[in-house]
């Protein structure tokens, strides 16, 4: 595609998100009765590799029994349960590789959760990492476009609020996030749009296109001592969240690519920390 092209395409997503963008937010959908049928009698990792499978299968099993998802295990789908140990796995990984210590009872936030697929696996890893009593949480899921409607006729809101079932301490919210000085002591953005076409393709108006505010927002609302969790899919949405983390003067405690074993992408998930001094 040419660049004239390109601007044209953009152009116009622009103008059919700043006319629907508003009307999702004007009708607010809501339909009960979303559910996820289990279906446990599948292998969840019969896809991969015969050379991985053992790993994989290994690495499954540990994360459910330290992180107490046995149930989780048995109600949700093989592809649901194989992204939550995904997210799950990486999460873990980036909160040994920043060496910090998280409190008895945690206030978190995940800003841009879309329907929150991977909940089930936040809300283990705060209840759960390095402690062998669950921890309080208050986990709180900030969606900017909480109403869009999918082909199921549900909205984003009713996906997220199924796949929380019944998880204490967690709550969607269906607004954009905004500062909230020393509120939180973890923060998750995972995915955050960097570039401007992902923001506009996934149907938002380009005036809500604002990454360095955004990223502001949320480094202003960590507590001293809290940290700042950032996935990005592929070297160059990874070398860009670098750059806009070193422009807003954020240092980094962490860097690196995660290992796909659990959840093969088409690109790969660089993992991005940094931690406010305590
Ligand atoms: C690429 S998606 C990532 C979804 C999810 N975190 C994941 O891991 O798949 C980015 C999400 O951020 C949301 N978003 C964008 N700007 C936001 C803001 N200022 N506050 C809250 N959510 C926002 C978008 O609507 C979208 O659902």
């Amino acid at each position: 595609m040419s660049r004239r092209e390109n601007f044209l395409r953009h152009l116009l997503f622009d103008v059919r998100n700043r006319l629907d963008y508003p009307l999702r937010q004007l009708f607010r959908w809501r339909r009960a009765g979303f559910r996820i049928s289990p279906r446990p009698e599948v292998d969840p990792f019969a896809p991969l590799p015969a050379e991985e499978r053992p790993r994989a299968v290994a690495l499954a099993g540990r994360l459910v029994r330290d992180y107490h998802l046995e149930e989780f295990a048995a109600q949700t789908t093989p592809v649901n349960y194989r992204e939550n140990l995904f997210y799950l796995h990486l999460l873990e990984s980036a909160l040994e590789a920043s060496q910090i210590s998280l409190p008895e009872e945690i206030r978190a936030a995940d800003i841009g959760p879309s329907h929150w697929f991977y909940v089930q696996a936040l809300a283990a890893l705060l209840r759960w990492w390095r402690t062998p009593h669950p921890r309080q949480i208050d986990l709180q899921g900030y969606e900017i476009d909480a109403y869009r409607v999918y082909a199921d006729l549900h909205s984003r809101y009713d996906h997220a609020i199924g796949h929380i079932r019944d998880l204490p301490g967690v709550t969607y919210i269906p607004r954009g996030f905004s500062a909230q000085p020393l509120a939180f002591h973890l923060i998750f953005m995972l995915f955050p749009f960097v570039f401007s076409q992902d923001h506009l393709e996934w149907g938002l108006p380009g005036s809500l296109f604002q990454p360095r505010a955004l990223l502001q927002a949320a480094w202003q609302s960590l507590q001293p001592g809290g940290l700042l969790i950032i996935v990005n899919q592929g070297e160059e949405e990874h070398a860009a969240q670098r750059a806009l983390l070193e422009a807003e003067g954020i240092p980094i405690r962490a860097a690196f690519r995660h290992d796909p074993l659990l959840f093969r992408y088409s690109l790969d998930r660089f993992v991005l920390t940094a931690c406010r001094d305590g």
